[in-house]
Order: C-alpha cells, then structure tokens, then sequence
C-alpha cells in the first residue's frame, strides 16, 4: 500500500515537472509554471523521505536530512531574492553545479557500497560520476567568471589536451565498468580526477560573455547525470526530472546557437565573444556620427504616430525598465503607439528583454518577437534603441567577413528615423563596430539609459 502511494506521489511529481515546464514558456504563466513543479518536487521528496523502503528498511537519519533541506532551503531563498537579474546567468551556474555535484556523490557513495554491480549499474555509475563531475567543475569555472574572480584564459595546444583528457577518460569509464582491474579503485577515482580537470579546461578559454550558451550546455549535462541517479535509484520522478533537464537543456543551447547564427563548435572554440582585436569592422574607418540632443528626440517621439523601442544589454545594466515603461505611458498619453522589439539573443540570456520588462509591468502584448517587429519597421516612425548594438548591426546581413554574419537582426533601418542610446562608441557583445552608428538616418543620444530615460520624460511632459 505504502509503496502504491509512493508511486503515486512520483508520478504526481512527473505530471507537474511537465505541466510546470509548459507554462514556464508564457510569462503569464511562468510564475505559476515554476510554483506547480516547485510542489511536484515538493511530494517527491517528502513521500521519498517518509515512504521509500529498501530491503524493508526506510530512510531514518532524519537529522541529517532534514538539516540539509533546511539549510538549503534558507540559502537558495536568501541567494534567490537578493540576486540582481543581471547576475542571473551566474546564479543558474552555481546551483547547476550543485546538482552536477549531487549526481558525482551518488555515484561516489553507489560505487562504494559493498555489493557486487551488474555491467549495467557500473555504467551508470561511471557516466554519471564522469558527467556531474565535468558539470559541477564547468560550472563553478563559469560562476567564476561570470563573477569576474576568474579572467578568459586560453591555454597553448588546449584543445589537444582536453582531447588527450577526454580520451582517457573514455579509457577510464571502460577499464572501471569492464572491471579489468578490480582491485584497482584509484582507476575509478581517476574518473573524478580527470573529469574535474576536463571541466575546468573545457570552461576556461570560453568567452566571457559566452558562457550562457555553456551553461545551458552544462544544465543539460547536469539533466543526463541526474537521469543516470534515477537509474540507480528506479526511481522515475528522478529519471523523468533528469530527462526533462538535460532536453530542455540541449533544446536552449541549440536554439542560442541558432539565434547567434553559430555552430556549437565555434562557440566552444571559438573566441567570439572574447572582445577579439582587429575582428572585421573593428578597425574599419567609418566616419562621422551626428548626435541629437534630449529636447530634439523628445519632439521627434511626441510627434510621432509609432514608436517602437528596441530594449538590449545595456538597458539591463542600467536598470532603466521601469523608467522605460513611464516614458511608453507619457509617449501612449500623447497619442503615440509605442511597441518593443525583442530579439531572441537581446541581453546575456534566453527572455532576457522579456523579463526585465515584465518586472516594469510593460503589457507582454506590447513585446513583439523580431519577425513582428520587422514587418512593423517600415510605418515606424522612431526606432529608439536602448543599450542595443548587436542585434541592430546591420553587418549582420551586409558583411559576409563579419564573425556576426547570418545572424537575424532587428532591421531598424526600415523606419523613418533611428535614435541610438548608449553611453560611447564601443562596441557590445561581439566586439565589433557598428555601422549603423554612422549611417544617415541614425542619431545618437549618448549616457546611461536610466539617466537619458529620465531626463526624456521630463523633456516630453514640457512638449
Ligand atoms: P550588446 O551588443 O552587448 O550591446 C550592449 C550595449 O549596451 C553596449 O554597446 C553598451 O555600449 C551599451 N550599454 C551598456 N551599459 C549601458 C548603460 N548603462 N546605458 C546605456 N547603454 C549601455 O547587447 P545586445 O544588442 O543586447 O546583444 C546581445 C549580445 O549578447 C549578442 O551579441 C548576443 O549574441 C550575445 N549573447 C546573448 C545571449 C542571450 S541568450 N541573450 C547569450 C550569449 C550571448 P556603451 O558601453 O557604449 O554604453
């Protein structure tokens, strides 16, 4: 009976991770999404801890569980309120490289225990220590660096070292599972050894700014291991937890890739992202820029039927969403439709725009995905784009030599007028110049878009 309860709870637990994820995809839902799957979680562990019996007998350290899930709990809450949404990616880096570390124990303590293992279990045992160790090392690498404690660093030959790492590890995994040297367990502590090393070398020489794509990576690894504890454990909320990670890991990574227009590969070993010298453009004589002043852009907006407003990076790092949101109302007040442009890698990581500025309050309908932006360009009449610069380059479609070429952009040149605001003429995420900056219809509206976002309300309210 028990055990039919706790069956029950699983698959409790199964259906809500499936229904939570569905709605993680609208933000209307999101909130929600994450509470159900949040309380599936819940009833998995609690029926785990009081009703899973093995060998007839139950879990019965109760201290150390539940101090370990109170002190969890008190730290991923106190960590989740206080973090700024620009560190985000970072926080997502640390807590998947708990789990990673979870998945490397259970395989540690499984391996340890005295019984003797089928073939099938060592494999399990082994992929999984090798695949949580290289997720928890990776991810701590790229907490590290994304925290600036931890500089890019490119290692002479290190892609000839991770190969020579990685293939011993595959030497490792099959010496350990075949059991060809029993006696020897250092073979299998290698495993830990070398697949810690493997995820350090592996994060290290990435991008900085690449490394939400290395995370999303990371989490689906992270997903693999857990499915191989669910294994162990034939435990199905487990296995049915850790598919849906690292799938919906993989799926995230694929479509960055996409969206960025790059291969897996050339973001792993590529240096895009690593603010590289002399990339095309960058050295690229360009001109002259014009600048606009406040009162000017404040006119142009306030006589304007359609605004569209093409959030970025830049507006994250400012804060400004909500100042943003109070210059759509001044601007809908004085009759001018206002609309967002969102591009799918706007930002450092996947909806980036999409919840900054549902933090605001902005209506989602008012949030249009780039091909809808696009087909409104041509009866915009001002563009203003807010700490955005790669996802307006129009290299992007003019420069087959541009590491950016192929990337989809927000092709702002459509509408009447372009106003940029960021604070100077550097370049954003890929390190390149941006033509558009140049271009005739363009103006610039230099400083920090909070302070800008400001002072344009007051200068609209006077209009
Ligand atoms: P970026 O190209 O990075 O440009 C952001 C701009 O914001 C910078 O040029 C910067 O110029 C400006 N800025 C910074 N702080 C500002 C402030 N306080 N006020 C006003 N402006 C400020 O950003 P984007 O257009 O959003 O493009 C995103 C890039 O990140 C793409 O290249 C994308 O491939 C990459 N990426 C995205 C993701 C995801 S999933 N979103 C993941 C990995 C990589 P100044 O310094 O002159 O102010």
């Amino acid at each position: 009976m028990e055990n039919a309860i706790l069956q029950l709870c699983y698959l409790i637990g199964s259906i809500t991770f499936i229904m939570g994820l569905k709605m993680l995809s609208h933000p209307d839902t999101a909130r929600k999404g994450n509470l159900v799957a949040a309380a599936g979680m819940t009833i998995a562990i609690f029926a785990t801890i009081f009703l899973f019996e093995h060998d007839g007998q139950k879990l019965h350290n109760y201290g150390w569980i539940f101090g370990g899930l109170l002190f969890g709990t008190v730290v991923g809450t106190f960590v989740a309120k206080k973090v700024q949404m620009t560190s985000m990616p970072e926080m997502v880096s640390l807590f998947n490289g708990m789990g990673g570390a979870c998945a490397m124990l259970i395989s540690l303590v499984e391996y340890n225990k005295p019984e003797v293992k089928e073939t099938g279990t060592m494999i399990v045992i082994a992929l999984g220590m090798l695949i949580g160790t290289v997720s928890f090392a990776g991810s701590m690498i790229a907490w590290g660096k994304l925290n600036g404690s931890i500089k890019d660093r490119t290692i002479p030959g290190g892609q000839v070292i991770n190969f020579i790492i990685f293939a011993g590890l595959i030497a490792l995994v099959i010496m350990v599972v075949g059991g060809f040297m029993p006696e020897m367990h250092s073979l299998f502590y290698g495993i830990l050894a070398l697949a810690a090393l493997y995820g350090i070398l592996f994060v290290m020489p990435i991008g900085g700014a690449d490394m939400p794509v290395v995370i999303s990576l990371l989490n689906s690894f992270t997903g693999c291991a857990a499915a191989f504890g669910g294994f162990l454990y034939d435990n199905p909320v487990m296995l049915t937890g850790g598919i849906l990670v690292g799938s919906a890991g993989t799926i995230l990574t694929i479509l960055m890739c996409k969206a960025m227009n790059r291969s897996l590969k050339n973001v792993l070993i590529g240096s895009f992202g690593g603010q590289k010298a002399g990339a095309s453009g960058a050295s690229k004589e360009q001109g002259n820029y014009k600048e606009i002043s406040l009162n000017d852009t404040a006119v142009l907006m306030a006589y304007a039927q359609k605004v569209m407003i093409i959030p970025g990076y830049g507006l994250a790092v400012a804060q400004a969403q909500h100042t943003c949101h109070e210059l759509e109302k001044v601007l809908n007040e004085k009759g001018v439709e206002v609309l967002y442009g969102i591009h799918p890698v706007a930002g450092r990581m996947p909806g980036h725009m999409n919840v900054l500025l549902a933090e605001a309050d902005v209506p989602y309908e008012k949030l249009l995905e780039m091909e809808d932006a696009n087909d409104q360009m041509a009866s915009t009449n001002v563009v203003l784009i807010l700490g955005a610069n790669d996802v307006v380059n129009p290299a992007a479609k003019e420069d087959p030599a541009s590491p950016i070429f192929g990337m989809p952009i927000l092709e702002v040149e459509r509408a009447e007028h372009v106003i940029v605001n960021k604070r100077s003429m550097k370049p954003g995420y890929a390190g390149i110049e941006n033509e558009l900056f140049f271009r005739p219809k363009t103006s610039m509206l230099f400083g920090d878009a909070k302070k800008v976002l400001q002072s344009l309300v007051q200068e609209l309210k006077q209009v």
